[in-house]
């Protein structure tokens, strides 16, 4: 009985230390009490700068509201003002290796039926297949068109087509608990 009453006063006093300790630290911040800057959009690329290859994500500097008291990347317990950076997060983005969509597109259509279109996004084997039967027949080709303009094949190494940032790009829309809603710019 002794046994069992110290072991939960010990858990509970380490989650209690947990709690304190999480609750300090900026990047623990609940959602509302920071901001976060947008990516900043490269022109070449039409995606975020600097979006990693391996994890496809982007850092942003991330700003804790007026009067927040929290520690920040470098350590330091302080008070923030509102326009100050407390934390950086890793957001996900695009990552683009030159492949444009339009130039994909078009290649399929005009010239699918040699495989050129999959040639250009790395796909050799399936590229020689339409060279030798004709894209299928021409129906292959009809297919290949298809799932390109849906965006479904994509280049071979993994990485998204550079198209407009605001033009017909496909992105699957999910929530999660780290959703929020970008408040509009005039706030
Ligand atoms: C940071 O400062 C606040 C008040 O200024 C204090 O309550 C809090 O315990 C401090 N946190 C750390 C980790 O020093
Ligand atoms: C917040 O503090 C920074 C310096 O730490 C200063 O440059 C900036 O003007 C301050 N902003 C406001 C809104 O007080
Ligand atoms: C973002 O991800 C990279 C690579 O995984 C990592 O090195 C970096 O520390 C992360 N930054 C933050 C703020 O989590």
């Amino acid at each position: 009985m002794h046994q069992s009453l110290s072991t939960i006063q010990f858990l509970l006093a380490v989650s209690f230390v947990i709690t304190i300790c999480r609750g300090d630290q900026c990047k623990d911040l609940l959602m509302g009490q920071y901001y976060c800057d947008d990516p900043v959009i490269d022109i070449e690329t039409q995606a975020e700068v600097n979006c990693r290859e391996d994890t496809h994500t982007t850092e942003v500097s991330c700003k804790p509201a007026e009067e927040i008291i929290c520690v920040d990347f470098t350590g330091s317990n302080r008070t923030f003002n509102g326009s100050e950076v407390g934390f950086y997060k890793n957001v996900s983005c695009r990552w683009t290796n030159g492949y444009h969509f339009e130039t994909s597109l078009l290649l399929s259509i005009f010239l699918g039926m040699f495989g050129v279109d999959r040639f250009y996004l790395g796909y050799p084997a399936v590229g020689l297949l339409k060279f030798s039967t004709l894209g299928f027949f021409f129906l292959g080709q009809l297919v290949d068109i298809l799932l390109i303009a849906m965006q479904v094949v994509k280049p071979s190494d993994g990485s998204e087509y550079v198209i407009d940032y605001y033009g017909a790009g496909v992105t699957k829309v999910s929530m999660n608990t780290d959703t929020y809603i970008k408040p509009p710019d005039s706030w």
